[in-house]
């Protein structure tokens, strides 16, 4: 970075980790650092960033962690001598779908957060729900039935919000939670995505819900960017007003907190854009056109695509686009992603990426007609669970051998990817 040169803060608050990079006008990254979830606050017993509830089906991490994250990544970029004042602007992403209850009177509590405290003391008693659903949660197949039946059946929700009803879309959880727990639900004074929760910590206020991830909560009317009042009304009363209104997602929303300016030696005037999902933050992050396709690898796999005149399906989601808010983005979310293909690493290749490297060259393409199916938790795309290995008669076995396991999670993960971009009309066009 040249002397006096400004840079850009980019924040992701994702399912394992908090990370930060800052960059400069050039995009070069002239500072990293992140908070892993489960080593560095161990007192919270997340595994992989996450509680699995007893009925395994309900996913959630508890909101004051995320908050914690935020104060030691923050710390840790001090410590290691960043200069906030260079700071221009700073944004960030979130893992889609998770939502955040901030209890009555957090508001007041944003907009005056004493310097000399940790947001975590601060904010320890501002939320009405204390563990978030994420986007792992498939608990709430009842209130995707509802909310299909009162818009009049899955494609016509699919036609209003992009998606039809899917568990983990924030819409579903709501409505969980208002039905489950109306006391909490009642002292809600607003609901934040991921997102918009890390913008309004940086805001000092409620940041607003940007179209792009907010159309991942079968809420938003994905052709006018405003809330569908027949969705809203089916998932819980009064809900418009705990959502505030949703802006284009490269919205400048304000400066920073003067709290980040007394505790960090932020400028006043570095401006907060909107923040996003992941997902979308990564079709903007590799600057996508129309006709490109893109491959996401994290904890979920996710390949998504720009589009500009959608078709809303059964399966897969349209988002509103990131960067043209006249424009669409196509995605389709494997849930069974990284810690499957660690899972089988750590069974078939001793822990080791070089040894499954080994076994992956061991076989050839095609793995001589085995092929394999590994759903560790209830997949997304297809809705299916379990491992499913058949042989090369196409015969169900048990097992596989070291090799054909390692080939057979990778071959059939990248199948599913080309098999269901084809059913959205991409065309994947193998190179030989
Ligand atoms: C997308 C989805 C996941 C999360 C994970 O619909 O559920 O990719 O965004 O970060």
């Amino acid at each position: 970075m040249a002397a006096g040169g400004e840079c850009y803060l980019g924040i992701d608050l994702s399912t394992q980790q908090m990370k930060a990079i800052v960059i400069d006008d050039d995009l070069n990254i002239i500072h990293e650092a992140n908070v892993k979830f489960d080593d560095d606050f161990p007192e919270f017993g997340t595994k992989n960033g996450v509680h699995v509830q007893s009925d395994k089906l309900t996913v959630t991490t508890p909101v004051l962690l995320w908050v914690k994250a935020l104060d030691l990544l923050l710390d840790r970029m001090k410590a290691a001598n960043l200069d906030f004042s260079k700071l221009k602007s700073l944004s960030g992403s979130g893992q889609q779908h998770g939502s955040v209850y901030w209890k009555e009177g957090a508001n007041q509590t944003l907009k005056n957060m004493p310097a000399d405290l940790s947001l975590h003391q601060i904010l320890e008693s501002s939320f009405s729900v204390k563990d978030s659903p994420v986007w792992m949660d498939s608990s709430t197949t009842e209130e995707c039935l509802q909310l299909e039946k009162c818009v009049g059946g899955p494609q016509k929700l699919a036609d209003i919000t992009g998606s039809r009803a899917y568990e983990r879309f924030t819409g579903n959880q709501i409505a969980k939670i208002n039905k489950k727990n109306p006391e909490e639900y009642k002292k809600t004074e607003r609901i934040s995505l991921v997102s918009s929760f890390i913008a309004s910590l940086f805001l000092g206020n409620y940041a607003a819900i940007d179209y792009s991830d907010g159309s991942g909560m079968n809420l938003m009317d994905i052709h006018t960017h405003t809330w569908s009042q027949q969705c809203l009304d089916a998932c819980a009363p009064g809900l418009k007003e705990k959502l505030g209104v949703p802006l284009p997602s490269h919205s400048v929303l304000g400066s920073i907190s003067p709290y980040f300016v007394k505790r960090f030696g932020f400028s006043s005037e570095c401006k907060v854009i909107a923040f996003t999902g992941d997902n979308p933050a990564s079709l903007a992050g590799m600057r996508l056109q129309q006709g490109d396709i893109a491959v996401s690898l994290g904890t979920s796999d996710t390949v998504f695509l720009w589009i500009q005149d959608p078709t809303p399906t059964l399966q897969g989601h349209i988002f509103c686009n990131p960067v043209d808010s006249d424009a669409y983005m196509a995605l389709i979310c494997f849930k069974n992603g990284s810690l499957t293909r660690e899972r089988i690493r750590d069974e078939s290749a001793p822990g080791s990426w070089d040894e499954f490297t080994k076994a992956l060259k061991a076989t050839c393409p095609g793995n001589n007609g085995n092929l394999g199916f590994y759903f560790d938790v209830m997949e997304i795309t297809p809705a299916a669970s379990g491992v499913h290995r058949f042989d090369d008669r196409d015969c169900k076995v048990s097992e596989f051998s070291k090799e054909v396991e390692v080939r057979a999670v990778l071959e059939s993960q990248a199948l599913a990817k080309k098999a269901y971009a084809e059913k959205l009309g991409y065309k994947v066009y193998l190179l030989a």
